[in-house]
Parts: structure tokens; sequence; C-alpha cells
């Protein structure tokens, strides 16, 4: 059983390797204890030290190490997880212990606090997720008499073991420039980094990799987590002047305010934490195993796309759209989308979002024709929205003024000519599930891409205010919106494939991948900056959820077979404008994308090595993906621009059985050991990659 109390008031979440430890101090405080390898006895796991404070300045309170501290309760100065203000005036909350429950069965830890005084609760859930060596962190905040509002809620506070030298790793970017990574030492003081734009973003990204230091990709103690939540977020990463380094994480408080009444409960989204004893590598492919397991189609084999954007932009109709399935189905491709552009008015991005029907001039008799001959020539068929938006120059505007975020005698500011329809209104979300469960029920839909072009301004609800509680809950209502329009269509029409795109990544998170199986990391399609981006990106996402599309991008410059070796590193795609490929291109597509679909069982569901980082100024990297029991892989290296002469790459595999015997591609059989221990030479020419078989032939 992985969760066992170690006395009456300490108990400890284990999982394969790991081990997440709580107990309550000499004052009745919940507090953390212990965040590491797994040890053998529960009696090795620390107990709290003795509660203290310091000078007249710090109370004891802003010593522990609290699972979940609220602001109050005496001189306390670190970064609470909630705040509170009662109805009487008071903001002061005293979180107690009253209650905790082992439930064997779904693994998990929940303890109850409260302020007795006020009837406050904060249920905290943990629950071991044994396999990944992961411990997931939510609950809910619940007022049992009076009323409060909270002004802060966070999902966790985690606390590294004792030190102030940490190092951050965390992504950072903007739109076409996604998944920068970032390594700095965490410095005294509270670093924040957070979304104030309604959505995860492309500027921040709610994960985080935290090491003394000194660790690599296979070595060394790296704690980690991510956030699950697609709205405004925070995260605030917090070195105090008492040696103690934490890290909490939620819905940002910013601009937030959430009233409960009697009986009302507010819900922390989830938020999962590990812990690696074996470096940045390991951390991530447990993260690839909890987010691979939470897609809602986990295994099925993603299909070889062709999407219409960079081809067409606006300019889709059926006799070009027919012309390019064709030639995609020629090559190979399995799945037809037709991108932005195919709905009415949409000639260019200035008119017809928020009226889902096809464009009578462009699709006369509807989509049926298009997708008929998709259907015939053996591919499914995909189609783009863009559900939560609306151009003022469409019907749906016209009808709902009112309907959009905006504030009373305030201007309402358009990015690409478009506004944001307010998702938290249940009758905005009616409409939109009536008109989206039509188009998916009058036409044989298999995929939706699902886009977001625009972050928010103005958050209001308009002339008419909120239907209850403060003004400012809108920004999560939108985000509770989303989910429940989202989810109800995927429940609806389960034979649809999802994918999550907000101009690009700047909505990747492990909320969105569990109503998507894959993603648009960017609308950067250029592979010297899709590599870097990449592999930033699989820090914390399965490369089954990466979609990438060979583009003209780069062409005709850098060669098609590398453009093709860094999109089969993820879900395959083609975005290419193919007719103008000749022959010996269509020929050359045709081969890699039969390759890909014999070796995606192993891209796409296997256990990721980044044997040489792409990360700048790196001109040669590799990455190798191999099966669940090492027995077979996919190695792919590539060199971007290096002045020469250069000297040949020197590549050392990683996971492989010491003692089993491996061939690789054109370099040889050698041990599993040999391979890992002893330098393996290869050269390349600028531009050049390779993808290599990996087979273990004992
Ligand atoms: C932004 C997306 O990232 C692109 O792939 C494309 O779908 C456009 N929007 C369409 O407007």
């Amino acid at each position: 059983m992985p969760i066992h109390a170690i006395s009456e008031t300490a108990w400890v979440l284990e999982t394969k390797n790991t081990a997440y430890a709580l107990a309550l101090n000499d004052q009745g405080a919940l507090v953390h204890t212990y965040w590491g390898a797994r040890l053998p006895h529960p009696s090795d796991y620390p107990m709290p030290p003795r509660s203290e404070g310091y000078a007249s300045f710090n109370g004891p309170g802003h010593l522990w190490r609290e699972e979940y501290p609220a602001y109050g309760g005496g001189l306390k100065y670190t970064e609470p997880c909630l705040k509170v203000s009662f109805a009487d005036g008071v903001r002061d909350c005293w979180l107690s212990f009253a209650q905790v429950e082992v439930d064997a069965q779904s693994c998990k830890l929940i303890v109850r606090l409260h302020d007795p005084t006020y009837g406050l609760e904060a249920h905290l859930e943990y629950t071991a997720h044994e396999a990944c060596d992961i411990i997931e962190r939510g609950g809910f905040i619940r007022c049992d008499r009076g009323q409060a509002t909270l002004e802060r809620a966070f999902s966790a506070q985690w606390h590294l073991p004792y030190g102030d030298a940490y190092r951050l790793t965390h992504f950072t970017g903007r739109w076409n420039d996604e998944f920068i990574l970032r390594r700095e030492p965490l410095a005294h003081g509270v670093k924040v980094l957070e979304s104030r734009r309604l959505t995860t973003s492309h500027h921040h990204h709610p994960s985080f990799f935290l090491d003394r230091g000194t660790a690599d990709e296979d070595q060394g103690e790296v704690w980690f987590g991510t956030l699950a939540y697609s709205g405004n977020w925070k995260l605030c990463a917090e070195v105090t002047d008492f040696g103690s380094t934490r890290l909490s994480l939620g819905i940002n408080d910013w601009d937030f305010a959430w009233e409960l009444s009697a009986g009302q409960t507010f819900r922390l989204p989830s938020c999962f934490g590990g812990y690696s004893a074996a470096g940045f590598g390991q951390a991530s492919r447990n993260l690839h195993e909890l987010i691979r397991a939470r897609l809602p189609n986990p295994n099925a084999p993603r299909k070889v796309l062709f999407n219409s954007w960079e081809v067409s932009y606006f300019a889709v109709d059926v006799e070009s759209q027919k012309h390019y399935a064709e030639l995609a189905a020629e090559l190979g491709v399995e799945l037809f989308v037709m991108d932005d552009g195919w709905f009415k008015g949409r000639l260019y991005d200035n008119a017809g979002l928020g009226d889902w029907t096809p464009d009578p001039q462009k699709f006369p008799d509807g989509l049926k024709p298009l997708i008929d001959h998709v259907k015939n020539l053996g591919m499914d068929f995909g189609l783009w929205v863009e559900p939560e938006m609306v151009n003022p120059d469409s019907d749906l505007y016209r009808q709902h003024p009112d309907w959009v975020l905006h504030f009373p005698n305030r201007p309402r500011t358009t990015a690409r000519n478009q506004l944001i329809l307010n998702l938290a209104r249940a009758d905005v979300r009616q409409h939109l599930m009536d008109a989206l469960s039509r188009l998916l029920r009058e036409n044989a839909i298999d995929f939706i891409k699902w886009d977001m072009n625009r972050n928010a301004s103005e958050v209001g609800w308009g002339a008419d205010g909120p239907p209850q509680g403060d003004a400012r809950q809108i920004w999560v209502a939108y985000t509770d919106g989303l989910y429940e329009l989202w989810g109800g269509l995927a429940r609806q029409f389960p034979h649809v494939t999802w994918q999550t795109c907000s101009g690009g990544g700047g909505r990747v998170d492990a909320a969105m991948l569990t109503l998507a199986d894959q993603a648009w990391i960017s609308d950067n399609t250029d592979p010297t900056r899709r590599l870097p981006m990449q592999d930033s990106y699989s820090y914390v996402f399965p490369l089954n959820t990466l979609e990438s599309w060979v583009t003209d991008m780069g062409a005709p410059y850098l060669p098609l077979t590398l453009r093709f070796h860094v999109s089969m590193a993820g879900v395959l795609g083609i975005g290419a404008n193919i007719t103008r490929w000749n022959d010996s291109q269509k020929a050359l597509a045709k081969r890699l994308i039969a390759q890909y679909k014999q070796l995606r069982p192993i891209i796409q569901r296997g256990k990721v090595y980044r044997l040489l980082s792409a990360q700048p100024p790196a001109t040669t990297s590799a990455l190798l993906v191999l099966d669940d029991r090492a027995d077979e892989g996919v190695l792919f290296v590539y060199r971007t621009y290096a002045p020469s002469p250069t000297l040949p790459t020197a590549l050392r595999l990683r996971g492989l059985i010491p003692e089993a015997r491996y061939r690789l591609d054109g370099l040889g059989e050698k041990s599993g050991a040999a391979w890992m221990h002893s330098d393996a030479l290869l050269s390349l020419d600028n531009f050049e990659s390779r993808l290599l078989r990996l087979k273990r032939i004992d």
C-alpha cells in the first residue's frame, strides 16, 4: 500500500522509488517532512523540527514548512496558499488540523484542515501515482457556514529539502517562439511566473524542475512538477532567509476573488510533483507516463496528417482541397485537416468567426462533397474551429454583441480582428454546444483542431454584470466553462480526436491534454527552431501529443529529409505545398511516411532519452526513443549549422539492457553496456540528419 501512517501524526506516500511525507508539528500544524528517495523503514522518515520563532520579527509559523499555509495566524510572511476575507471583515485565517483519511483503493491521503471559528475547510487530497513516481495534489476549499471570499486558493506548496542553493529550469517564450528553456539559480526572495492572459500562455509555462545545480540528463536529484490548468495561473518560487526553498502553484490570485456561501466549494486544479534521482531525463519520462495515461486515447496511434493552413491560408474551397487531398493520399497521409477559412464569410481574418456553417461561396453544397472525397481516398477528415471567438463582422456578433468579454463604457479591444465570447455565461456555452454539435452531427468529422488566437483584455461581464458572486470570478468561470463545453462535446462525440492549439503553443498543459490527444506547439515550423522547442516540450509532454508538420519553412535550403526527421520525432504532419513537390521529393516523402508508420509505435509511445541536447548553442542533437522493453529503438541525430571543420559526433546510448546485444543501423553490433559506455562516432554535414534503427539481436 503506497500510503501509510508513520505514527498518529505523521504520514507517508510512497511510490515505486520515491516518498513524500508530512506530519503535524508540536503546534499541530500540518508540515512537510520529506520528499526524495523511498526509504526502507517508515521510521526512517524525519519528524518535524521543534517549533520556534526568530526574534520578535518572525513567529514560529514563518519557519514552518506548512503543506497548505493560510495567510493569518501570527507573524508569517512567506507565500501562503490561501488568503480569505470573512463576511465580518476578518482577513486572518487560522487553519488547524481536523481529520485525516487514507483511501487505499484510490491511493489517496485526504487531510482536512479547518478554521473552526468561521467554518472554512481546506480539503487536501494527495494521490500517489506509484508507477511513475508522482504525487498529485488538489482538493477543494469549502465554506460550511456564513460567507467567505477567497483571494488566493493555490493548489499546492512544494517544499524542497533544506537549502537555498537550487536551480530552476522552466520555459518562457512568446507567439512563434514558445518553449525556450531557461535554467537559472533561484535567488533569495520570490520568483513569480504566471499567466494573466486567460490561457496557459506562450510566455511562461506552469511547469518546474529544481535541482542543486549539478543534475544533468542522467544523474542528480531533480524535483519537478506541473499544474493542470488552462487559465490564469501563478507559480511562486521562494527562497526564505531561513534556508528553505518552496514552490507554490495554483490559479492566479491576480484580479481574482471567489465568493463562497454556506455549503459551497471551490475546486483546486491538480498539481503534480515528482522526484527523480536520475536527472532530468527520468523526470521527463515520469511526466510522460503520467500525462499519457490521462489523454483521452493514450495508446491509439496518431495518424499522419495533412493540414491546409500554410498552403491555402484562408483560400480554401472544394476543388483546391480535393486536389490536395488526392496528393496527400498518394503520399500515404491518413488524416486530411482543413484549417481556417471554410466557414461563412471567412475570406480573411476579419470576418466569420462565430458562424460555424460552411461558406456558401466556397462550399455551395456544404462540406459533404469534400468529406466524401477525402473518405473515398481512404483518409479521415479533420476540421479547424475557434469556438471561443467572434469577429464583429459576423451574424453571431450582430445578434449578441453583449456575449463578449467587455466592460460597459470601455472600448472593446480587438486582436486579429476578434473578440472573446464569455464562456462563463451559460447561454453562450449552450449556443456553442448547439452550433458545434450540429456541425459534428451533420458532417462525418473525425478530428477537430480547436484554436484560440488571442489573449484577453477587458475581462468583464458587460452591462449585465455577474449572475452571482464577485465580478472577478469571471477568469475562473471562463476556464470552467471551457472545460464544460469541450468535455460535453467530447462525451457526445467520442469518436472525434481533438487537438489543442492557441496560435501555436499558447494553451498546452496537463489539463488540456485530458481533453485533447495532441497539441500544436508553435506556428514556427522552421526545423532549426523546432529542434530546441521540441526538446523543451519533451521535458514535460510525451511525443504522441507533439504534432509537427513538414512545411515549406526552410525550403529549399534545408533538405527535405531533415525537415521530415524533425517532424517524425513526434506526430508527423505535412503542411507544405505538395503541389510544388517534384517526383523525387514525392518519392522521398512517401518512403519517409511509410517508415514513420512502421516506427510510430516506438516513437509515439516509447521512452525518450535526450542524448544530446538541442538547446542553443548546440549544433548537433540526438534523441533516442526506446520501446518499453528496450528491445527496439529509434535514434534521431540532427546537425544544423556549424562552421566546418567539425569533429564527428560522439554518441552514447541510454536505457539499454547492459548484457543484451544490439544492432544500430550502419554502426555495428555491440552489447547494451558498450553502446552506453563507449562512444559511437557519427559524421554529419551541415543540415544533415539521420534516423537510425536500434534492434536487440540476441
Ligand atoms: C493559428 C494556428 O496556430 C495555425 O496553425 C492556424 O490554424 C491559424 N491559427 C488559423 O487561423
